[in-house]
């Protein structure tokens, strides 16, 4: 008997942050850049969204793009939108990126998809629970984001390969 070719299973990540144009589009790029160096595009997808409507449609914040360009991430082309009830059933993790927005998330989500909700500082050993908004800060809280957002994201990818695809796991 023949059985037909299974498909393989893609892990799904929302970054979340109140506005889409500052935290989350950073954490959307740093993951899919670590995401593309190891090869794991056919396994796990990231995306990112607000809890906010304010800049449904926009880029990123001009100083995001700057800071993440100056690490060699690009960002430019994101475009910002909103949470969605959909994103609750389709997304594997949602993580917002402080206190405020993963109550918002809590406020949302059917009961069923509520163990998909964490703050993506839960897979950081920073000691910092959130990541700061630098929207109204200089440009060293655009780098204070980039230095929280790309160590918490080396731990999820550790600990999405361990979970989901151990026998992808090169160490
Ligand atoms: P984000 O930053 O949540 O990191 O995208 C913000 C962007 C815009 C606003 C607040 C935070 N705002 O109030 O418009």
């Amino acid at each position: 008997m023949h059985s037909a070719p299974q498909k393989t299973p893609v892990i799904q990540v929302l970054m979340v942050c109140l506005g889409n144009i500052c935290r989350s589009p950073t954490a959307h790029g740093v993951m899919d850049k670590y995401i593309q160096n190891k090869k794991l595009d056919k396994y796990i997808r990231v995306d990112s969204a607000g809890t906010g409507d304010w800049h449904i449609g926009a880029s990123p914040d001009q100083r995001a793009v700057q800071a993440a360009a100056g690490r060699g991430y690009q960002i430019a082309s994101l475009r910002a939108r909103q949470v969605c009830q959909a994103d609750f059933e389709e997304f594997d993790y949602l993580l917002a990126m402080d206190r405020t927005n993963l109550r918002e998330l809590k406020n949302r989500c059917p009961g069923a998809h509520q163990s998909k909700l964490q703050l993506l500082l839960q897979y950081s050993n920073s000691g910092h629970e959130s990541v700061p908004d630098p929207y109204y800060s200089g440009a060293q809280g655009f780098e204070l984001v980039l230095d929280l957002v790309e160590e918490a994201c080396e731990q999820l990818l550790l600990h999405i390969q361990t979970e989901h695809y151990p026998e992808l796991r090169a160490d």
